[in-house]
This record gives structure tokens, sequence and C-alpha cells, in this order.
């Protein structure tokens, strides 16, 4: 496979697949730009070989073409400020004016396409529709791992129209401390998984049964669990129909020797906001009209003493409501012994993307563990041992 380290890009208009899909605010501010920050490395190492950049991305999931509120105008000044350079824009990502712009685009700039999006075509990797993003430029860089998992004309489809395909940095970091988790992972390995549904974490959890020595599970799905062993969960969220699922998983944990951990109690509240009532409750016994936010006190201190024994750790899912502060403190509590085992016992901590990413640039941690993946579902994705187009596509 080629990478961005060992291809010379001077003189080469590289487009680069990255995943700007970040989330803003209703002002159209970025409010969490990891995703941009990590691939500053490829796109300096393409403009100081003397080569062009031409970035192409997603940004949320527009139905009906172009939409304001997914618009990647609103990136142009903050990747100005980011690459140190003014960052031209293309208001249409094929068709004559981005043709125009790619083709006076010079060595050291960097032209950002709109919204890949905008066209149905994008998602259903049309060839045609790849075949003019390659005509726009002469390599193809994919840095998108966050969308690595699908199979779109830009991310795995385009490939094919140009002669080099280079796997961008991100990529290779990601896949890099992905393989470190699940083939060389130090002992005790402990998997902390969150997130409100079960059948979003089912198949990882599965493939973790086999490596892992703990397993913590925390957030909204452990009502569910909770459930199954004919506990009191209140109006908390769970997935009724997943509670056979839920008793086989713990049948398999205990066939497979992990130790399980989950909450032992929780904070209730009486309405889903910041600032409803709240009271700490034993788990399985949530009265009626109450619904669990966060893991209680003697969880934080359970689960804190799990992770300071751990070598490796793998974290995905928050434990709680974070993004209300009064239900936050389980996940930072979380956050805090992952940074602790990471810093004073040299533990390997990975940090899967999306909301876990959230939480802890939240808490201000982000640069205090090992690896933040940009990835959410990509990730998981990965890590369930699938296949994904986006690296297959580098590799054919
Ligand atoms: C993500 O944030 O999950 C990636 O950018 C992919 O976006 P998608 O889930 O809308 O395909
Ligand atoms: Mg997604």
């Amino acid at each position: 496979m080629q990478t961005v380290a060992n291809f010379n890009f001077a003189g080469k208009k590289a487009l680069v697949r990255v995943d700007f899909n970040v989330p803003l605010n209703e002002r159209y501010e970025i409010t969490d730009d990891t995703r941009i920050k990590a691939t500053i490395p490829t796109i300096q190492k393409i403009l100081k070989d003397g080569g062009s950049v031409i970035l192409m991305s997603h940004l949320g999931r527009p139905k009906d073409g172009p939409t304001e509120k997914y618009s990647l105008k609103h990136l142009v000044t903050p990747l100005s400020i980011v690459f140190g350079i003014k960052v031209k824009f293309a208001p249409d990502c094929i068709g004559e004016e981005a043709a125009q712009l790619a083709s006076e685009l010079q060595a050291g700039e960097i032209l950002l396409l709109e919204n890949l999006r905008f066209y149905k075509e994008e998602e259903k990797g049309d060839e045609e529709f790849a075949k003019k993003l390659a005509s726009l430029g002469n390599v193809w860089v994919n840095d998108a791992f966050g969308t690595a998992h699908r199979a779109h004309a830009s991310t795995a489809v385009m490939g094919k129209f140009l002669q080099d395909r280079v796997s961008g940095y991100v990529m290779q970091a990601e896949i890099d401390n992905a393989k470190k988790i699940l083939e060389f992972a130090d002992r005790p390995f402990t998997a902390i998984m969150g997130g409100s549904k079960i059948s979003d974490k089912i198949l990882i959890i599965e493939q973790l049964l086999d490596k892992v020595d703990n397993l913590i599970i925390g957030g909204g799905m452990t009502y569910t669990f909770s459930l199954a062993e004919g506990g009191k969960i209140g109006k908390s969220i769970s997935e009724p129909d997943k509670v056979d699922l839920a008793k086989s998983l713990l049948e398999k944990a205990k066939a497979k020797g992990v130790n399980l951990y989950m909450p032992v109690d929780n904070v209730v509240a009486d309405d889903f906001s910041n600032s409803a009532n709240r009271q700490t409750v034993n788990r399985g016994e949530i009265p009626d009209g109450w619904e669990g936010l966060d893991i209680g006190p003697k969880t934080i201190e359970l689960f804190q003493k799990v992770v300071s024994e751990s070598k490796t750790i793998l974290w995905n899912g928050p434990m709680g409501v974070f993004e209300f502060p009064n239900f936050a403190k389980g996940t930072n509590a979380i956050a805090d012994a992952v940074v602790k085992a990471t810093e004073e016992n040299g533990a390997f901590s990975l940090i899967g993307g999306g909301d876990s990413a959230a939480a802890i640039n939240n808490a201000g941690y982000g640069d205090r563990v090992s690896y933040v993946s940009t990835g959410g579902g990509a990730l998981l994705e990965y890590m369930e041992g699938k296949v994904l187009p986006g690296v297959a596509a580098l590799e054919a």
C-alpha cells in the first residue's frame, strides 16, 4: 500500500478524502475539531512536498441536495486558521467551477469542495460521479477513517480512476492503534462499553469477550441488562426486545471467564433534563416515574479500581447523559481513571470516537490518553472484524 510518508507529491494535485463531519452549533461553529486537527500531518506533508490539496468531505446526512445547515462553507475560515493559509472553496463539488478552481490551484494551495453528499451519487457509490471527482486531480489520498465503513464514491470508488492511491496518516494511525488493542494488548485488558443501545454494541462486545480480561458496561444499555435480571428500571431507556440477547451475553461472558462489571447504583432523575430532581438508588431499584441518567458513586469507585489495575484500556461510549452537566459525573470519573492509568501506570488507552471522543475532549483530557479515534461506526466495524471498504480500496 502507498502511504503519505513514502509518496512524493511534488507537482501533484492530491484529492484528499477527509472526514470533516464535525459537530456544529446553531451558529455553525465547530464544537469539536478533533477530526480536522488529525489531518494536519497529511495535508502539511503534501504541501511541503510541493503538491496542492483538494479536500473532499461530507457533513451530516443531507437528504435533498444543497442545504445551508450542511454546507462545508462553514469550515472555510476555521480551516484557514488551522492550516495557516487561505483555503479556497468550490461551492459545488463537481462541474465547471470546481474544474476551473482545481485546474488553477497552485503548489502549496488548498481547495475545499462543497459537501459531497449534496449529490445522491456519493452515497450510491456512483461510478460516473466518482470519475468526475477523480478528474479534478491526479492522486487519491484516503484519510477519512471515520467514513471508511461506507462504500461511497469518494471513499471507495474513485480510487479506481486514478493510478495512485495513497493511505493518509490518520488512516494508518487508526489501524495501527486498533491493531495494538486487538492483537498485542498487554494484560489486564479492560474494555469499557457505554452508550444507550445493546443492539449497537452487541457485535463488538461479542468480539471483545474473546480478548479482554475485564468488561465494564455502563450507560443506557445497562437498563436492558437490569430488565434481564428482573430489576426495576422505572422509565429508563431500554430495549425490552433485547432482554434475551442481554441474558445470552451474560452467559457468554461467564463461559469465557471474562470479569463482567455493571453499575451497582445509579443517579436517577424525574425528568430527562439537566435541572431534573436527582437521587441515587441501587441498581434494579429505580422507582416508577424516574429514569437512570448516570452511574452512582459506588459504581464509580468499582469501575475506577478496575481501570486503575489495567494495562490496556479500550473505552467506547459514555456512562450516562454527559451532555447534562449534572449527569456527567460518571463519565468524567471514568475519563479521570483512564488518564491516571495512562499517565501513572503506563497503560495504553484507546478512546473510541463519536460520543466518547467528545466526552474525553469535554473533560479536557484529549491529549492525556494514548489515542483518541476519529472513527465512531468505522472503529466499531473494524473491531467487529469487518473489512472496511475505504481500507480495501487502498489495498486494491
Ligand atoms: C460518522 O460521523 O459516523 C462518519 O462521518 C460517517 O457518517 P455517516 O454515519 O453519516 O455515514
Ligand atoms: Mg455514523
